[in-house]
């Protein structure tokens, strides 16, 4: 049988289309998740059908356990995120490899009731290199230009950072800030899976600009391609490459 595999889409991303998917409902001990689906891939979308769900609010726990539920190992995630580093350009496709985690307030863990015990996940390599190089060789297959590395600021929201706080995270080493990697991101290394983030920056940080002004023009064929790499690049790998990460 074919591993199963998810795509979380995010802002933006609602859609496969010219795929047959079929709606399927997961009672999790955390909430129900409506996925839509294939035999071997899932696609979820991060905010809920309709983007009812802002960032603070999303249910990361529900969703993670939804696709653990259903036999998920790998996972590819889109983000719309703002760039605070000048060199990452504006609607230029980044695949992830490190997160600063500055959320709070959100359920966080899978590690914190007496069923499940103590745990605590590795971080240090929170991206899967496997996936990554996949999503690289991928985008160049397409012709489609990516930046290879780059550091994810995970904000709360839903409000923007101030000028002050773009400058701290600047200088923290991040590159570009987002809403929702984290705990994404963190739940699912919790639950054993490999994990991949596309981002794709929308706006300069705040301060880089007057005011924060979001790109739409232009966009539909980047996203395109984002979904076409992320389903190539999950066909493309196996599980037994992709190694978890270890709970100490
Ligand atoms: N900040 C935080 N999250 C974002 C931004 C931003 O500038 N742009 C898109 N998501």
């Amino acid at each position: 049988m074919n591993e199963v595999t998810a795509l979380i889409g995010g802002t933006g991303i609602y859609a496969i289309d010219g795929m047959n998917l079929q709606s399927e409902t997961v009672k999790t001990p955390y909430g129900t998740v409506t996925v839509q689906r294939t035999d071997d891939l899932v696609f979820l979308h991060r905010h809920a059908p309709n983007h009812s769900v802002p960032p603070h609010k999303v249910n990361y726990r529900a969703n993670i356990k939804a696709l653990d539920m259903l036999g998920v190992k790998r996972i590819c995630a889109t983000f719309a995120v703002g760039s605070i580093n000048e060199k990452f350009d504006l609607a230029v496709p980044i695949i992830f490899d490190d997160f600063i985690d500055f959320s709070s307030g959100r359920e966080h863990s899978f590690f914190d009731t007496i069923k499940t015990g103590v745990g605590h996940v590795d971080m240090s390599i929170p991206f899967c290199p496997i996936l990554g190089k996949a999503l690289q060789a991928e985008a160049k297959n397409r012709g489609m230009k990516v930046r290879n590395g780059g550091t994810y600021a995970s904000t709360n929201g839903p409000r923007f950072e101030s000028p002050a706080e773009i400058k701290f995270y600047r200088k923290m080493g991040a590159d570009v800030v987002g809403m929702t990697l984290c705990p994404e991101l963190p739940l699912a290394l919790e639950l054993g899976m490999s994990y991949a983030g596309l981002g794709f920056s929308i706006n300069w940080g705040a301060g880089m600009t007057p005011t924060i002004e979001l790109i739409h023009d232009g966009t539909d064929k980047i996203k395109e391609d984002m979904l076409r790499t992320m389903i190539n690049a999950l066909k493309n790998t196996n599980n037994k490459d992709c190694t978890p990460a270890t709970i100490l």
